[in-house]
């Protein structure tokens, strides 16, 4: 639970985890709409309850400690609640967690720990702590993969891919600047050109008359066009 009495200098930032896939074929498993093409490239913003962080299950990567947290909900929590160079206090240190969170996301620790043999597995973990980075940014992996970003760096570490509309469009697009003839519409504004100006020879079918009149009708009418009565 967050809690602040005074929203100055109060930080929180928005976490963004990979978006759900099927664990055996790899695929979503949501649809967003069918706008899957506009998804987030790294994955979505996370909510109040958090399910995809999970107890530790493992001995081998449990220390002797009852409640031991696992160490990327601590990396979570860190990201969002301060930026690389902060301080974190954690005065119940137990084994390290936050310690080692604060360490690998270029944070500033604080911990105090009242059992000898808890402080001493602290120290030794600490010790072997590297940065956890992608790409220059910090970042909480989880057993190889990226599990939390935050939300501001999200633009430098995944940039925004182009959507399949927007795809179509740059294959698509001409240079509006080569292929505007100004002379022939002066007073349009440059953005509301149209890019390429159809003409007969580029466009010959848009040219031809849809319905041309039959020939009985257009020979020897007045009008030439086979719309009056003669
Ligand atoms: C819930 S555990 C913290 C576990 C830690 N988050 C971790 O992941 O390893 C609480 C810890 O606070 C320590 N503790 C309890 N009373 C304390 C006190 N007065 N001063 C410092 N540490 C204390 C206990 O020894 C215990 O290791």
């Amino acid at each position: 639970m967050f809690y602040t009495k005074s929203a100055k200098g109060f930080k929180f930032y928005e976490i963004r985890a990979p978006h759900k896939r099927c664990r055996v074929c790899g695929s979503h498993l949501k649809d967003y709409g069918g706008k899957k093409d506009q998804m987030h490239p790294f994955g979505a913003l996370v909510g109040d309850v958090w399910t995809d962080i999970h107890r530790i299950r493992h001995n081998t990567r449990r220390d002797e400690h009852p409640c031991q947290l696992p160490i990327h909900l601590l990396e979570r929590i860190v990201l969002m609640s301060t930026d690389p160079g902060d301080l974190v206090l954690d005065p119940f240190l137990g084994t390290g967690t936050t310690a080692i969170a604060a360490k690998a996301l270029g944070r500033h620790y604080i911990g105090l720990e009242i059992d000898p043999f808890y402080k001493q597995i602290a120290e030794a973990k600490l010790a072997r702590v590297t940065p956890s980075l992608y790409r220059g940014g910090y970042v909480s992996y989880y057993l190889g993969n990226i599990q939390s970003i935050r939300d501001i760096d999200a633009k430098a570490l995944f940039p925004p891919q182009l959507t399949a509309t927007e795809k179509k469009r740059k294959a698509n697009a001409v240079d509006p600047a080569a292929e505007f003839d100004s002379t022939s519409h002066p007073g349009l504004k440059k953005s509301r050109r149209p890019a390429r100006m159809p003409s007969a020879e580029t466009h010959p079918a848009f040219f031809e008359p849809r319905n041309p009149p039959p020939a009985a009708y257009t020979n020897g009418c007045a009008d030439g066009q086979g719309l009056c009565d003669c």
